[in-house]
């Protein structure tokens, strides 16, 4: 440890107790917030409660990856949402929650982010924060879990790669119950708009999305789920939330997979 790291004070408790509509919820140490509130989702947990823990040791990333932080370092934390939408929209809430974190660092103060698509929060290129949306299917009807892992105030020893990057070490060293405060704050406005439309992206978020979206016009490199690998020109992302790549003129929708930027396009 660096003895010149300044201090990793815990999460205000009476602060995130007073955060209408939701309940946040605040443990030592969880393996997995996500796999935490999925069993809690199909027990019957309601709408709006918010894990979030100060160390998590076996977080679960996109595409089986891992997210491990340091104590304190990081906001590791799950929501979980019940959205009274028709299933074809569904694909947009990763896509929503991103925006949400892009607003919520901002307003604490953060630098200004860009999405990789489809959801990677980013500065100038480097990865701060990662979100994995799991959906679930319960008793009372599907739920989603919104799981949301930002690097705080790790040290560059502290980051699992080196395309990673913490709000520290991007010069904004923001207060973590503030950050959770401001995505919390930003999720529920993007939620509210996102269901009071039915779901449909075209009223405001696919606008919001497109706003922050990095990979749009982009030469991309694409590993699909399927192992095959798609390089093209990103050209936009459609009413499913889909990434549109133009490959030796044609233009294929990718629904998942794992995007490279490879230069930005001439
Ligand atoms: C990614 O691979 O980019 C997504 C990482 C998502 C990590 C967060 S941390 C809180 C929540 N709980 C988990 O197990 N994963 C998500």
């Amino acid at each position: 440890m660096n003895p010149q790291r300044p201090p990793r004070p815990p999460l205000d408790l009476v602060t995130l107790q007073g955060l209408a509509p939701w309940r946040v919820e605040v443990v030592e140490e969880s393996p997995s917030t996500n796999a935490e509130l999925v069993a809690r989702a199909r027990e019957g947990a309601p709408e709006g409660l918010v894990l979030v823990t100060e160390h998590q040791t076996a977080g679960r990333g996109r595409l089986d990856r891992v997210w491990v932080t340091p104590p304190r370092a990081a906001l590791t934390f799950s929501v979980l949402l019940r959205p009274a939408v028709a299933d074809r929209w569904w694909p947009w809430l990763p896509l929503l929650t991103g925006v949400a974190v892009v607003e919520g660092v901002r307003a604490a103060g953060g630098p200004a982010c860009g999405l990789k698509w489809p959801n990677d929060v980013q500065v100038d290129g480097r990865k701060v924060a990662g979100l994995l949306a799991e959906r679930v299917e319960t008793p009372t009807g599907p739920a989603a879990v919104l799981g949301i892992g930002l690097n705080v105030s790790q040290e560059r020893e502290e980051l699992p790669v080196p395309t990673a990057t913490s709000l520290a070490l991007e010069g904004a060293p923001v207060d973590r119950t503030r950050l959770l405060c401001a995505v919390l704050d930003a999720l529920v406005g993007q939620v509210e708009a996102w269901v009071a439309a039915g779901g449909d992206p075209s009223h405001q978020l696919a606008a919001a999305y497109a706003e922050r979206c990095v990979t749009v016009g982009q030469q991309v490199r694409v590993h699909l789920p399927s192992e095959e690998l798609l390089e093209g020109r990103a050209t936009g992302v459609d009413t499913g939330g889909s990434l549109l790549v133009e490959v030796d003129g044609r233009t294929v929708a990718v629904s998942a997979g794992d995007v490279v930027h490879v230069r930005p396009a001439g």
